[in-house]
């Protein structure tokens, strides 16, 4: 059993995750963490000193490093859906891929009330045109779907339990 939530910066997915591996009683891992291991630096200090193009080196090696990974739920950055490699690994062994689904206004929110630096959220409007882009490309690799506006993060988690 692998569960694998993908989704736009503040869509939740970590903290979703970490409900879901409370009530299924998998292990929670994090890819953006993965990488800050590994790299022994912040996700802000490795786009600053080498670029998003090394970040998502980065992920591309931590995927495979968890490739075949089971009984697990995987939380992984906003940016995964560029490179379809990441998603290949991750889905090693079986898998089913979660879009949480928000709304940019309702990420605008979010993302205002959390203080953690996100490089690639620093400008309403640019973040605004990546989210566009990326919508297609979060549904494209989704088993599921699920849509978090107005849902608190314990009813976006049963309801992928449900459905997983
Ligand atoms: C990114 C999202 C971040 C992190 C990095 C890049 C993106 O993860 O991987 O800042 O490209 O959307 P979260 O989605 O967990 O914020």
């Amino acid at each position: 059993m692998k569960i694998i939530l993908i989704g736009f910066m503040g869509s939740g997915k970590t903290s979703v995750a970490t409900e879901i591996a409370k009530i299924k009683k998998l292990t929670m891992v994090d890819t953006d963490d993965l990488i800050v291991e590994k790299a022994e630096m912040s996700t802000t200090e490795i786009f600053d000193q080498f670029g998003e193009t090394r970040y998502r080196e980065y992920e591309i090696q931590v995927a495979r490093d968890i490739r075949g990974l089971q009984n697990h739920v995987v939380a992984t950055g906003g940016g995964v859906i560029l490179n379809k490699i990441i998603l290949d690994y991750l889905r090693e062994g079986g898998g089913v891929v979660v879009f949480l689904r928000t709304s940019f206004d309702e990420i605008v929110r979010r993302v205002i009330a959390h203080d953690r630096p996100r490089p690639l959220f620093t400008d309403k409007e640019a973040a605004r045109q990546l989210y566009n882009f990326r919508l297609t490309l979060y549904e494209s690799y989704a088993d599921h779907i699920v849509d978090t506006d107005n849902k608190n993060i314990k009813e976006v988690a049963s309801e992928i339990v449900d459905k997983t």
